[in-house]
């Protein structure tokens, strides 16, 4: 399973790509909007600091604006992937798109059928999201299994993004249903790395060596 972080957060990109486990960024029109005005810095910034794949999303509105601002944010930098919402009008854009090269991420996706469709016009990364659709009552970890069944069923290449997940169990919940990436906001990654077993083990173990009273272990 590859590991996105889901910010657009400079520092808190870094300090999670130091850990060696982040292959890639995702980030979106709310989250750059907290890191003040000079987006396209922060952008070109993201880019450099992780090498594998960063989802940048348009926020042009009409189909044609959709189409121009994806190719320019595409030569932003070798890495970048088009984010773009999922719409019937953006179909015929996303399909062109995909076809010229560039690669896209469909977002807020909600039903198998929108997987399917945009699965079916060719793009790297679909994200259905889990938090915004449990929010509704809806089965958001249903529908990343449903997603994954789709693209093996019909055999499309399309990755399929577990997006707005809120905690650990979220994570755990789309691993078990072999999500392909699952991405993941700064909390929910230091919410996982902590374990209080862990901790504990490693507080017996340092205090079994130090009662031995020897300074090195192999000499
Ligand atoms: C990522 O690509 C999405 O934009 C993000 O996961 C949405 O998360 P949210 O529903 O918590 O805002």
């Amino acid at each position: 399973m590859k590991i996105f972080i889901d910010t657009a957060n400079r520092d808190l990109i870094k300090e999670w790509a130091a850990t060696g486990i982040i292959d890639g960024v995702t980030t979106n029109p709310s989250t750059l909007s907290k890191e003040g005005q000079n987006s396209k810095e922060v952008l070109l910034d993201i880019c450099r600091i992780v090498k594998g794949d960063v989802s940048i999303e348009v926020v042009e509105k009409e189909p044609e604006a959709v189409y121009k601002q994806a190719l320019e944010i595409a030569q932003l930098a070798s890495n970048v992937v088009v984010k773009i919402p999922f719409a019937k009008e953006y179909l015929p854009v996303i399909a062109r798109l995909a076809h010229e090269g560039i690669k896209l991420n469909i977002t807020l996706i909600f039903s198998p059928v929108q997987v399917l469709l945009v699965a079916k016009l060719g793009v790297t990364y679909i994200s259905p999201f889990i938090g915004r659709l449990e929010d509704v009552g809806g089965d958001g970890i249903g529908l990343v299994s449903d997603a994954m069944h789709i693209v093996h069923e019909y055999d499309l290449s399309s990755k399929i993004l577990a997006a707005s997940i809120r905690t650990v169990d979220h994570w755990n919940a789309v691993m078990a249903v072999g999500a392909d990436v699952v991405t993941l906001p700064p909390a929910v990654l230091a919410e996982s790395v902590v374990h209080p077993l862990t901790l504990k083990g490693i507080e017996k173990f340092d205090q079994d060596w130090l009662s031995l009273g020897k300074k090195n272990l192999l000499s």
